[in-house]
């Protein structure tokens, strides 16, 4: 019998959009896709019809669904404490704290809920670090999050634009223009915030020169280089940390995204240079680093390190930048292929909504970024087979007429 609760389990999708247009705050622009059901790469809708899922809940869904490690670790913890609070100690966050700071070289670990409380902590803890110093650089086209410190570090005016004022002191320059960056930051700097991989913005590398030079520049004015990796970090690039691939080490990390397996889980790993400076009471959070979240987030670890996950980011990786490549020499529709790992922006002549929108009848679930991308985000699991189905899916949806 089903239980009162699980009632909306198998509702008809139309019944559900109802409720959601009636109920929910509209946020969101909902596309009219209901999944249901999946496992590893594949999702099911409510009609049955079976996708690649190339987008695992916008990077979340590292290891695909329904891994069995997590599904595992997940029961197990049902019959555990689900909370005990931040005042006690909880032996979960301790040992993903310590594997977070060995496998990243950094020296300790904060735990909140999201990608946007991973770097509203970020910006609190490099004004201890550079206090009296309220400047923050970040990029045009970042993103950071939606809270007012998040929001405000992110160069997307239409998000902005409706909540102004925000907070003050932040100046942007465009992805990689080394000068501007040099130029920009000064002694009132406390903070440069990158996202080593752009991915709101399209998919955006930054070049390992302009790595070098917000390294170079923090360190000279005594700011905190932050890198922001929620979207890129944990094995995406083909290294579990996105700042591996450049070799410049920052002196905060943020991560959320894939960390919690599925469940709310960010963190905030800092280095040496912020040791002795964040002490009890500067920061804080009743459900951060919850224990089921923790102890999923051990088990995501488990399967990117032990597992060969991440090995398997950078294998596949360099084969579909091939493909993609391949594709876009054949294709006059494609301006542009940028990315690594299982990380790309696919650039296009035209908006990129209709093209996403014909994939996912195509069976392919796709993300978009800015006006002109495909954004590709897949489990880490996915197979190649279903890549090079995907190649094949737009190749074709690329030549079908512009609605
Ligand atoms: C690079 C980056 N930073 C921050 C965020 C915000 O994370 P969350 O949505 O978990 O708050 C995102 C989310 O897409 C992101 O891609």
């Amino acid at each position: 019998m089903q239980q009162p609760d699980d009632a909306s389990r198998d509702e008809s999708p139309s019944a559900v959009e109802a409720r959601a247009a009636a109920y929910l705050l509209p946020t969101y622009a909902w596309t009219r896709f209901h999944p249901r059901d999946g496992r590893g790469a594949r999702l099911v809708d409510a009609h049955g019809k079976a996708y690649w899922d190339l987008l695992a809940g916008i990077a979340v869904n590292a290891l695909g669904y329904r891994h069995p490690a997590l599904v595992r670790a997940l029961r197990k913890e049902a019959g555990d404490l689900l909370h005990v609070s931040n005042l006690f100690y909880q032996p979960a966050q301790a040992e993903l704290a310590e594997r977070l700071v060995t496998l990243s070289g950094l020296s300790r670990a904060f735990f909140c809920n999201s990608g946007t409380e991973a770097n509203e902590a970020a910006l609190k803890f490099s004004r201890l670090l550079a206090p009296g110093k309220p400047g923050v650089v970040a990029l045009e086209n970042s993103f950071h999050g939606r809270t007012f410190g998040a929001l405000s570090m992110t160069g997307n005016e239409p998000y902005r634009t409706p909540f102004e004022p925000l907070v003050p002191g932040v100046t942007f320059v465009p992805a990689n223009d080394v000068a501007a960056l040099r130029a920009a930051v000064t002694e009132r700097t406390g903070a440069i915030f990158l996202e080593p991989i752009q991915g709101e913005g399209g998919i955006v590398p930054l070049s390992d020169a302009f790595l070098r030079a917000a390294r170079e520049r923090a360190d000279a004015v005594g700011a905190a280089l932050v890198f922001d990796e929620i979207q890129c970090g944990l094995g995406r690039t083909g290294f579990l940390f996105a700042f591996q691939r450049s070799g410049v080490v920052p002196d905060v990390v943020t991560l959320a995204k894939p960390l919690g397996g599925g469940l709310p889980l960010g963190a905030v790993l800092t280095g040496p240079r912020l040791e002795g400076l964040v002490r009890p009471g500067h920061h804080g959070t009743t459900l951060g680093g919850n224990p089921v979240a923790c102890r999923l987030g051990l088990t995501v670890l488990d399967e990117l390190v032990e597992g060969a996950l991440v090995a398997r980011v950078a294998d596949v990786g360099p084969w579909f930048g091939r493909k993609l490549a391949a594709l876009a020499r054949r294709s006059p529709a494609i301006a542009e292929v940028r990315g690594c790992g299982l990380i790309w922006g696919i650039e296009l002549d035209r908006e990129a909504a209709p093209v996403q929108a014909k994939l996912l009848e195509k069976g392919f679930v796709v993300g978009t970024a800015r006006k002109k991308v495909i954004r590709l985000l897949p489990p880490y699991v996915v197979p190649k087979a279903a890549l090079a189905a995907f190649v094949l899916a737009l190749e074709e949806a690329l030549k079908e007429p512009v609605a």
